[in-house]
């Protein structure tokens, strides 16, 4: 049995004490969930969501990385440095990045290399915009995201990397996939891990859904057969509403 894997994405949300005071609170509520529940957070809360996360059940993240060790790149960090103060996860490939800051398949690509080199694990984001889809190319489109970010990684590397599929239509607009069309996307991206790596890889891998998310939909979209969880943007800003999601039995 695949582990639910619920984290959220606070994307450019929330200041250091606001990090401190969310924990406090979150970590109460969700003390009894046997999900892997993780933040992943702005950089400059990662030390102190490390330093209020310790004696918890909640794993830390970050929402990106550079791929180089180090050098002269103003303004990244690499996976290196997450991986020195702590951090576990890391968030590869968002749409807002791939969208907004030209974010390539093959940069992607490099950068879940890197992560897996400095031994971080690789939240990669995957989906298609709804042109895409109404063009009935979704699982097309997704198959060749898949093929073209885990290019070069071996089996062994696929237990560290968990796929978040998230439908750039639903992102922060309100409307989610159904379950049922949520469900047959996954399918069809472990169909495609299985081409690439066997059944037991395919089996194996964590693939979350993404796209409004809510403590009113996620039980169900949990419970189908082949959603390991979900990637939670807005909801998981509020302790209460993400403690509801993050519990999910
Ligand atoms: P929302 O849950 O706000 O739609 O965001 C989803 C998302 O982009 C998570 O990475």
């Amino acid at each position: 049995m695949r582990k639910k894997v619920i984290a959220g994405n606070w994307k450019m949300n929330m200041l250091p004490n606001e990090t401190i005071n969310f924990i406090d609170e979150f970590s109460k509520l969700v003390k009894n969930s046997e999900n892997e529940i993780i933040l992943c957070v702005p950089f400059i809360d990662l030390f102190y969501a490390l330093l209020h996360v310790q004696g918890t059940n909640i794993k830390i993240g970050a929402q990106n990385m550079h791929w180089e060790e180090k050098g002269a790149f103003t303004g990244e960090v690499s996976g290196n440095m997450l991986k020195s103060i702590g951090v576990e996860y890391v968030i590869i490939g968002h749409s807002e990045r791939r969208a907004y800051f030209g974010e390539t398949d093959e940069i992607v690509n490099k950068k879940i290399k890197s992560a897996l080199k400095y031994g971080l694990k690789p939240i990669v984001c995957i989906g298609e915009t709804l042109e895409q889809r109404e063009d009935g190319k979704a699982v097309e489109i997704i198959k060749a995201q898949i093929q073209f970010a885990l290019k070069d990684l071996d089996k062994k590397m696929m237990d560290d990397v968990i796929i978040a599929y998230e439908p750039i239509w639903a992102i922060g607009t309100g409307k989610t996939a159904t379950s049922e069309d949520a469900n047959n996307t996954i399918k069809a991206i472990r169909e495609e891990i299985s081409k690439i790596y066997g059944q037991n890889v395919a089996q194996r891998v964590i693939i979350q859904y993404g796209g409004s998310v809510k403590s009113t939909n996620s039980h169900e979209l949990f419970s189908m057969s082949d959603i390991d969880g979900g990637l939670v943007g807005g909801a998981s800003l509020n302790a209460e509403e993400f403690s509801k999601i993050a519990n999910y039995k």
